[in-house]
């Protein structure tokens, strides 16, 4: 079986979508930026204010790279598409679902967090981060597998989503 992959924007729930799959699935849960966090012992806004995004996005694609070969769920991070070894790379995965969003519900979510860990959420107005999504929208819909969408659905309700269409698959 192939990893479960989690691509989309920020504020799309990859991160709770992945971690319920893997509570459900019982396998490991590979969260990147949790995970190259852990491995560099540093904030993801750390990395970027001290080593730059160029750097971030080198590690991000060196952590997809190994964690593609794993039986496990992948939640990646918002930005994993913009290097385009790492489209390469999850083009080839089977089980790449997108969970897309309209930037109403997206922002809103961004918003709701109470630690802004996100570099770029924090330095972006509205009117930058709908240009950001709008950037990326057409990639994450040519890469994935399966286009999720996230708008008034509950966590259960993405997650059964999803186990569906794995059953279907198997
Ligand atoms: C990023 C999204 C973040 C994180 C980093 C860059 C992006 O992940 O990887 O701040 O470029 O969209 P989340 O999508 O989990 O917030």
């Amino acid at each position: 079986m192939k990893p479960i992959i989690l691509v989309g924007f920020m504020g799309s729930g990859k991160s709770t979508i992945a971690k319920e799959l893997a509570r459900i699935y019982s396998w490991p849960l590979i969260e990147m930026d949790a995970a190259i966090e852990d491995n560099m012992k540093m904030s993801i806004s750390d990395i970027f204010s001290e080593y730059g995004e160029d750097y971030f996005r080198e590690l991000e694609t060196a952590l997809l790279q190994e964690s593609v070969n794993r039986k496990a769920v992948i939640a990646t991070g918002g930005g994993i598409l913009s290097k385009k070894v790492n489209q390469e790379i999850l083009k080839k995965q089977p089980l790449v679902f997108y969970l897309e969003g309209s930037f109403e519900t997206l922002n809103r979510n961004i918003k709701q967090d109470k630690v802004n860990k996100r570099p770029l959420a924090k330095g972006n107005n509205d009117v930058q981060l709908k240009k950001l999504l709008n950037s990326r929208l057409s990639t994450y819909e040519d890469i994935a597998s399966y286009i999720i969408p996230i708008d008034n659905q509950s966590v259960t309700d993405i997650v059964l989503k999803i186990q569906q269409v794995i059953k279907e698959m198997v």
